[in-house]
């Protein structure tokens, strides 16, 4: 029995908090011809209402609580620190810890500043001294008490957003693009430097970052190109991850990979499979099936599941397709695969990069309101926290 599997539930902040009017999201939602459905305006407010959102955290039994800084907010102009925004995220830190749970921070989650974003983005040549400058603005957030620091969410679709110029989640239902090589690059690079930076501070945080990773499974005849697909798409980033402290994996589907034109990878879809709401294909068992191709890849650093989860209007289906997951997940470690923590996405229904049509949440949220309801999956779910736990 091991009492720090990190058992926790998961958000971000441009999808929670509302009017992040300083980032390159908000200025995209608003350009003409926007391939979005919605806007994300006033979020779920969860700038305000994190309180609630912790205290229904902390009352379901969860132990971890994964939230983001915003970096906009911190930096709204070149070198402006904003005080009030980092006492912000340092009372949210206080926050998590005096209900008992330990905080998990996202530094980046998909959205930049917009001078960031504006002067190039990813592929500017200080691009890695300004994330290192936001990163020692942010000390009095992360000295607060933070058990685990992620740096990137999820690089391998930032580099793929960066390589597809439509830009936005539409662009990856029809299938994940390669991921532009110099913003990979860029990304292990500012990710290393942050993570000695951090270490340099405070030798104890534990750092890492969440890699999208789905089940990539071969089509007969195509065995032989799975590793072509894959390659440039995660392991990349999971094998940029071998020094540090914790590896995230970010699962959801599985992706059945073929051969296309000129032998290249392709993804296959089957029009008969059961699909979630935004159209990924419903196969639970994705999860167990990531965390085994993982593995070998990162050796013995060890691995948590920085997201999973479902987007439905049923919520017995998201207790089926849970149970199933953690089912799968577990059997991963019974086979010795060591997994040690499992955080959901999401803790509430939340703006989808584009839409708040597909819900991911374990509490729902009136749009209107923003009054918060806890679906019965949020209690489902921090009750299997004991079974969990025990690992090999
Ligand atoms: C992202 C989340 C997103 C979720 C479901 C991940 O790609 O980190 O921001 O909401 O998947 O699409």
């Amino acid at each position: 029995m091991s009492g720090d599997f990190l058992w926790g539930v998961a958000t971000g902040a441009h999808q929670t908090e509302g009017n992040n009017t300083s980032s390159d999201w908000w200025r995209f939602e608003h350009a003409p011809g926007a391939p979005v459905g919605e806007p994300s305006g006033d979020a779920v407010d969860g700038f305000h209402r994190w309180p609630e959102d912790m205290d229904l955290a902390a009352g379901a039994g969860f132990t971890d609580y994964r939230f983001g800084v915003e970096w906009s907010r911190v930096e709204p102009e070149d070198g402006f620190i904003s005080r009030a925004a980092v006492d912000h995220y340092r009372r949210m830190v206080e926050g998590v810890l005096s209900r008992g749970l330990r905080p998990f921070v996202t530094l980046h989650h998909f959205t930049l500043p917009n001078w960031f974003g504006r002067g190039g983005g990813w592929l500017r040549a200080d691009a890695k001294q300004r994330f290192l400058r936001y990163v020692d603005a942010i000390a009095p957030v992360l000295d607060a008490g933070v058990a685990h620091v992620g740096t990137v969410n999820e690089p391998n679709i930032v580099a793929m957003f960066a390589a597809d110029t439509g830009r936005g989640m539409s662009a990856l239902r029809r299938g994940l693009p390669l991921p532009d090589p110099q913003v990979t690059e860029t990304l292990v690079e500012v990710h290393h430097a942050a993570r000695a930076r951090l270490k340099a501070r405070n030798p104890k945080v534990a750092v890492g970052w969440g890699v999208s990773v789905q089940d990539c499974q071969a089509e007969p005849g195509a065995e032989h190109l799975l590793a072509d697909y894959t390659r440039p798409r995660d392991e990349v980033f999971l094998h940029a991850a071998s020094d540090d402290d914790w590896v995230g994996v970010q699962t959801y589907t599985r992706i059945r990979v073929g051969r296309g034109p000129e032998g290249r990878p392709v993804e296959v879809t089957d029009p008969a499979a059961r699909r979630t709401m935004n159209g990924w294909e419903f196969y639970p068992e994705a999860l167990g099936g990531a965390l085994r191709r993982v593995a070998p890849l990162v050796g013995d650093v060890p691995i948590i599941v920085t997201e999973n989860g479902i987007a439905t209007e049923d919520d017995d289906e998201r207790v089926e397709y849970t149970s199933r997951a953690l089912q799968s997940m577990r059997a991963a470690m019974d086979d010795g695969i060591r997994v040690h923590g499992y955080l959901h996405w999401s803790m509430l229904d939340n703006y989808e990069w584009g839409t708040y049509a597909t819900t991911f949440g374990l509490v729902a949220v009136d749009r209107a309101t923003f009054t918060r309801t806890p679906r019965p999956s949020l209690e489902w779910l921090g009750r299997q926290v004991p079974s969990q736990r025990t690992r090999s």
